[in-house]
């Protein structure tokens, strides 16, 4: 057993999060904590609120509440929509903690002591008619790299640079639309990124698990030459800047960059979930405490990655300690909608309230995974997610475990039927079970999501291929211990689908394993005949309710109209 440390993207507190959020991190690294911890793992999967910056104000002034109380509302709301989701983290927390703050200091404190940090007195874009600084999304214009407009200051959203709000072209400010905007003075301070950057470079050329988008991302940014970054705003809500304990003379008034206390939220998420359950949070984090022997996971979207393969590493390389740094870079690409984005103003696709009420989770955890941006961009379309749910879920899984419990309740009782021995057919399903459970656990280890999903569907095909070939209706006519020995196989295969499905699907997993009795969900060996002869003659059945309902065309045509679709 080993220790894996499992982190997604700590999602902002500007809204509800939509469905390509959701795929892009937080769903896929629930996949995988479930799947390590079925394997008997110590698992630690942390999440929580991304709460402070530009963004979190913007929002909340359009609420008209404060930017304290808007964090309090999103990080309460995300983590019920999370858990509705089936998120199953060992900890939902939230960047703004007093653990998180005290790290914040800790660490500008030992970049200062190392010689990393400069004051730098900047020209920064003044609006005169918002009577502020407009920092990072304060102001956008047009990308100096793309020509994308609107482009935000710290970042642009098509080519995924990250920007200086000067760089934009024709800036305007997003609290009022003013351009009437000049240069003034500001002092802030500076993370010298350029003497640490050989060592990031050296780091990254040592991490040969990273997945290829993490490592090109990585490689972009390092070979496009690191600059020396501002880690403070002209903001208010955020970690003030400290000096041996008080504000730092010049920085009344600012706080910290979110991008520069977000990752450290994630030492900050352990601290809070360390001290409510009598844990050592150093032990997931620090090597000479013991975090050596841990795995560490991180789940992202690609516009994460920069941040976490350099800026991060930054500060914890920077500090001189020795902190825990990603073992396994897992990025994502985007799900577009359609051919679009997702939109919140335009209220262009589907959201993670919305989605929950229409559907229950499982059907868009099933879709979102077989459908995972991974190689590339991917759309959401309707058609797809109905032929997702419909086939694999109704027919494929849904049919195959309905349809042997029937027959088993019908022919023998509510029990597992006794008698028989397997034959030639059941020798070749054994095998090849074997096989696609040696493929499915391989692709799982190996985060290799949209593989792995299309693989568990092949290993239920197999089910029910076996069924047709077999045909214990036809066998119960003649040979009844024939049709029994079929009957206990193809038991022992819903008992072994529910295992496997719990990490994609944990809601019908637990009916489909409850209805053979069982509750366990250890992720199964490749040994299938062990695997398929686990239940014991005589145990009690239950037949469950229709698993998955089928979604119907004229369900399609009035989401499609509510939430868009083919126009985009
Ligand atoms: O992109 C985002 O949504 C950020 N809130 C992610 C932060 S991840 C971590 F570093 F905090
Ligand atoms: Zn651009």
């Amino acid at each position: 057993m080993s220790r894996i440390l499992i982190t997604s993207a700590l999602p902002g507190v500007n809204g509800v999060k939509h469905l390509g959020n959701l795929v892009g991190s937080m769903l896929p690294a629930d996949v995988y904590a479930r799947f390590q911890r079925a394997r008997g793992h110590e698992v630690l999967a942390i999440c929580g609120t991304d709460e402070h910056g530009t963004p979190t104000e913007l929002a909340a002034a359009a609420e008209g509440i404060d930017p304290a109380a808007y964090s309090a509302k999103y990080y309460e709301i995300q983590k019920r929509l999370g858990e509705g989701f089936g998120l199953s983290w060992d900890h939902w927390g939230r960047t703004s903690s007093k653990y998180a703050e005290e790290l914040t200091h800790h660490f500008a404190a030992k970049l200062e002591e190392a010689g990393l940090i400069e004051e730098r007195v900047d020209r920064m874009i003044y609006s005169i008619d918002d009577k502020r600084f407009l920092p990072d999304r304060y102001v956008e214009g047009t990308c100096p790299h793309c020509n994308y407009r609107p482009a935000r200051g710290d970042q642009c959203d098509n080519c995924s640079r990250l920007l200086d709000p000067v760089d934009l072209i024709d800036p305007y400010s997003t609290v009022s639309g003013s351009k009437n905007l000049e240069m003034r003075d500001t002092r802030h301070l500076y993370l010298l990124q350029t003497k640490v950057a050989g060592d990031i470079r050296a780091w990254v050329d040592t991490q040969t698990d990273w997945p290829p988008l993490a490592r090109s991302i990585a490689y972009k940014h390092l070979d496009e030459g690191l600059i020396d970054r501002g880690i403070t705003r002209d903001l208010v809500w955020g970690f003030p800047v400290l000096k041996d304990g008080k504000t730092r003379p010049g920085f009344e008034g600012k706080v910290y960059y979110v991008w520069f206390d977000a990752p450290i939220g994630y030492l900050g998420i352990t601290r809070e979930w360390a001290a409510s359950n009598n844990q050592d949070w150093q032990r997931w984090w620090r090597t000479d405490k013991g975090a050596d022997d841990v795995r560490y996971v991180e789940f992202m979207g690609k516009d994460n990655v920069a941040f976490h393969t350099v800026s991060f590493p930054a500060t914890i390389i920077g500090s001189g300690e020795p902190w825990k740094r990603v073992d396994v870079l897992k990025a994502f690409n985007w799900l577009n909608w359609y051919g679009g984005k997702f939109s919140t103003s335009n209220k262009r696709g589907v959201f993670m309230d919305t989605a929950l009420e229409l559907l229950p989770a499982d059907y868009w955890r099933w879709y979102l995974i077989a459908n995972a941006p991974e190689g590339s961009d991917t759309a959401f379309t309707w058609e797809q997610f109905q032929s997702a749910v419909n086939r694999d879920l109704a027919d494929v899984l849904g049919n195959f475990v309905n349809r042997i419990l029937k027959f088993n309740e019908a022919k023998f009782g509510a029990r597992v039927p006794a008698g028989g021995e397997p034959g030639p057919i059941e020798e070749k399903l054994f095998a090849d079970i074997s096989a696609g459970l040696a493929d499915l656990t391989a692709l799982m280890d190996g985060i290799e999501l949209r593989k792995s999903a299309a693989a568990l569907r092949a290993l239920w095909v197999l089910g029910n291929e076996y069924l047709q070939e077999a045909a214990p209706w036809t066998a119960f006519k003649t040979d009844e211990a024939r049709a029994a020995v079929i009957v206990r196989t193809a038991l022992n295969l819903v008992a072994l689908y529910g295992r496997l499905a719990s990490p994609f699907i944990p809601e019908a997993a637990a009916k489909i394993v409850g209805a053979v009795g069982e509750t366990a969900t250890a992720w199964p060996t490749a040994d299938a005949s062990a695997e398929l002869s686990r239940l014991e003659p005589g145990r009690a059945l239950t037949t469950p309710d229709v698993l998955f309902r089928k979604i119907e065309d004229d369900q399609i045509a009035e989401w499609t109209e509510r939430f868009g679709g083919a126009e985009g």
